[in-house]
């Protein structure tokens, strides 16, 4: 039996349900005229891996392809990830970064060489997809690059020689290969990992040993021509504090980020995760209050920061976080299929919710991965058909692209909270709102599975005549879209909101999101 209880001290007059009810009331206080910080576009970023279908059959298919395809690039993907405004996309790992040889990648297709991907499914990677692939894509897609470097297995040289290929506009040995490569100017590259979890796939490195090699390797990165790198150490995992604490001492004044990783993961590691699409309400509370945790970790993290680094100046990049199902069946299960409901949805709206209060050091996150494998936006028919859907992820993300370089205005949510499994809390009603161009945007998610929530909203430094926007809402906890049924979640117009005498309320469904405009 779960416990009811309400959050915060303050419970104020509000008449609050009891657990049986169908109907929740909950209070948002908002105050307009309190600005926070401008909340990074790249907190909306993206993680693209070569990992099962990621980026072979994901977003390239190559130019031969009987589907429909820009430069080798899927059409579709490409359209809908425009549309999606992505700011930032990560590769080539996550854990094949560190086995990842970048000159196997470069050159005529032909005459690249084929590599086992030890990390994911002993696929054979043929290494049509490489830094020119990945770097135009980013250019056609509008976002900034971000390299993972591989510390792991992979030289000095090779790194130094990589930021020599793609950023030097000299006459140097890298430029000229470059050019010989069909590309004549340099690409802007800012953003560049210096390994990936150093602490295991990467290398199972103590951080002693791994901030030591992070100042032999990040020496020779060198910028060339106006390009300026953001150099970024590979951090910790989820509760290691230690990590962050070693490297910050070692190596803060060397860096401009470190990195966390963070994974909605219920069960534990080693064992059966659980299904995407098939839970029970438990697992699905369960999986929203380990998404919350995120919270504790990230203060605790920038605690360690803020102790180390008084003036702010190193940054903390989550550069991959989601959730972490089992592979859907018949999948092979080192590519880490996995369907994607309106749970996920959920993790993704609470998890922004969250990433917004810290922006002061948190200046990135990006989500794992972007097409076809853990909590991706997109997931394409593994049969090859062409066919292709979005996911309810894909349109959090979406609605939620008017908070990128917005400026954060801090709310306060009063609202029922549930004891989950595993001694955690979750609030039911998680909010968030932000400023851009004068208009001020609202988003709320009702988190309960299977009770209306009505939501009061006081508002101070605007008088709200209405409120518009859109409501993204499954049938069940578990509704999901498949090939068969492409738009069983979709966003909707929203038709909840009422404004009186002043008053603006809110009726959500049960495991539901809106964002809206306040007019
Ligand atoms: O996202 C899958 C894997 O998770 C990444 O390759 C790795 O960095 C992490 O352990």
């Amino acid at each position: 039996m779960k416990k009811h209880f309400k959050s915060f001290a303050v419970l104020s007059l509000l008449a609050f349900s009891t657990s049986t009810s169908a109907q929740l009331t909950s209070e948002i206080s908002l105050d307009v005229t309190k600005e926070g910080n401008v909340i990074p576009k790249e907190i909306y970023g993206q993680f693209s891996e070569h990992l099962g279908q990621c980026i072979y059959g994901g977003l390239w298919v190559g130019e031969n392809s009987q589907i429909p395809n820009e430069k080798g690039y899927r059409k579709d993907v490409l359209q809908a990830l425009k549309d999606l405004h992505v700011p930032v996309l990560r590769w080539p790992g996550g854990c094949f970064a560190d086995e990842y040889h970048w000159m196997d990648g470069i050159g005529p297709k032909e005459k690249r060489p084929t590599m086992v991907n030890n990390n994911w499914g002993g696929t054979v990677e043929d290494n049509s997809f490489g830094t020119h692939e990945f770097l135009n894509l980013c250019e056609m897609l509008g976002c900034e690059p971000y390299i993972s470097g591989n510390v792991g297995s992979g030289t000095v040289e090779e790194m130094a020689k990589w930021v020599e290929y793609m950023t030097s506009d000299g006459n140097s040995p890298m430029a000229n290969l470059r050019r010989e490569n069909g590309r004549e100017k340099p690409w802007k590259v800012k953003f560049l990992g210096v390994g990936n979890e150093s602490w295991g796939c990467g290398g199972n490195m103590r951080p002693e040993y791994y901030s030591d090699l992070y100042r032999r390797y990040s020496t020779y990165c060198r910028e060339y021509d106006g390009n300026k790198l953001y150099k970024v150490a590979s951090g910790a995992s989820d509760y290691d504090y230690n990590w962050t604490r070693v490297c910050m001492k070692a190596i803060g004044n060397k860096m401009n980020a470190i990195s966390l990783h963070y994974y909605s993961v219920i069960n534990g590691w080693d064992v059966p995760k659980g299904s995407a699409t098939d839970f029970t309400t438990a697992e699905y509370l369960r999986t929203l209050s380990k998404c919350r945790e995120v919270e504790e970790v990230l203060q605790k993290h920038i605690a360690i920061m803020d102790e180390l680094d008084p003036k702010n100046r190193v940054d903390l990049l989550l550069d991959e976080w989601g959730t972490w199902w089992d592979v859907e069946e018949g999948t092979n299960p080192g590519w880490l299929f996995q369907q994607n409901t309106m749970r996920d949805a959920l993790v993704a709206s609470l998890s922004f919710d969250i990433f917004h209060k810290y922006t002061r050091r948190l200046k990135m996150a990006n989500i794992a991965q972007i097409v076809n494998v853990l909590q991706s936006m997109i997931l394409t028919d593994q049969e090859g058909t062409g066919h292709m859907v979005l996911t309810p992820t894909y349109h959090v993300f979406r609605m939620y692209n008017v908070h990128q370089d917005a400026t954060y205005l801090p709310l306060e949510v009063k609202c029922d909270v549930v004891d989950t499994e595993g001694n955690r809390k979750l609030p039911l009603v998680s909010a968030t709102a932000s400023k851009k161009n004068g208009q001020v945007h609202l988003s709320v998610t009702n988190a309960s599975p299977d009770k209306t929530e009505t939501i009061t909203v006081n508002i101070n430094g605007l008088t709200v005549k209405n409120a518009e926007g859109e409501i993204l809402e499954g049938k069940e906890m578990g509704s999901y879209n498949s090939f068969q049924k492409p738009e069983e979640v979709k966003p909707a117009p929203f038709k909840g909101a009422k404004v009186k005498k002043g008053v603006l309320t809110l009726t959500l469904p049960a495991h539901s999101i809106v964002t809206l405009t306040l007019k």
